[in-house]
């Protein structure tokens, strides 16, 4: 047996015991599906993590990069007191379309807003006009605008802000020092930077589905 087979037997183990089937989640992933949008959200078990952290966070203003479907943005939207509110910013239309619909189904439209145009204008914007400071940010768009994504969220955040980031391992491809990949690259730098940033304490986890990747959780100091 690979180690990715039984990690994939460990991580549909986890799901059965902590992750019931959820109508409006599976609902979510249907109409990603139909929309032929890719299948890249965080997993069932990825999700209840974002929840749990949000939870014991206590995060009242959520900032998430990357909606896709909105389906890591209900998970982290339940989390939420009922005075919470959540941004998602996307570039994509489409997605944005899709994603206000889950919402809608999830009974969140009122404490979701999406943010359709390329994130780091969208960020940029923020910024300028004070919209933080946020309470956790979860990063999950283009892998490559990562390291200007941290930059955004420490300047949105206050002390005590959570910062998590999805992808940072790719299946172990971040390894590979000189690779050629800006994907790989920019992970590379990101990772490096929540590792000695002096206001951050930081950890990547890793996380395990049809391969290996890894989520990291900082706190903003
Ligand atoms: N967080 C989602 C998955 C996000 S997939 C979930 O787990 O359910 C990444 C998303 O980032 C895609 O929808 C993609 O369109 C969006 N994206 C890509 N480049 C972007 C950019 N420059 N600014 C904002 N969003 C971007
Ligand atoms: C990709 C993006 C993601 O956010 C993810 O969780 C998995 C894959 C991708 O762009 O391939
Ligand atoms: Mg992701």
């Amino acid at each position: 047996m690979s180690e990715i087979t039984l990690g994939q037997q460990i991580d549909d183990y986890i799901e059965q015991l902590f992750n019931p089937a959820d109508p409006i989640l599976t609902e979510t992933l249907k109409e990603l599906e139909r929309a032929g949008l890719p299948p890249i959200n965080v997993s069932a078990n990825e999700g209840k993590l974002l929840y749990l952290l949000a939870s014991l966070s206590g995060a009242k203003k959520i900032l998430e990069i990357g909606t896709l479907a909105g389906y890591s943005a209900i998970w982290l939207g339940r989390a939420l007191p009922s005075d919470g509110k959540l941004v998602t910013l996307e570039i994509d239309p489409k997605h944005v379309e899709v994603s206000r619909l889950n919402f809608v189904r999830a009974g969140l439209a009122d404490k979701i807003e999406v943010r359709v145009g390329p994130g780091q204008q969208t960020l940029a914007q923020m910024v300028e006009a004070n919209e933080g400071p946020f309470d956790l940010f979860f990063i999950d768009a283009d892998k490559d605008g990562y390291p200007a994504y941290l930059e955004y969220a420490l300047k949105l955040s206050h002390p005590g802000s959570v910062i998590l980031a999805d992808n940072l391992i790719r299946n172990g491809k971040v390894m590979e020092a000189n690779s050629p990949d800006v994907y790989v690259q920019a992970i590379r730098t990101f990772n490096q930077t929540i590792a000695t940033h002096p206001r951050l304490e930081s950890l990547i986890l890793p996380i395990v589905r049809n391969n290996f990747d890894g989520l990291s959780i900082s706190i903003v100091r």
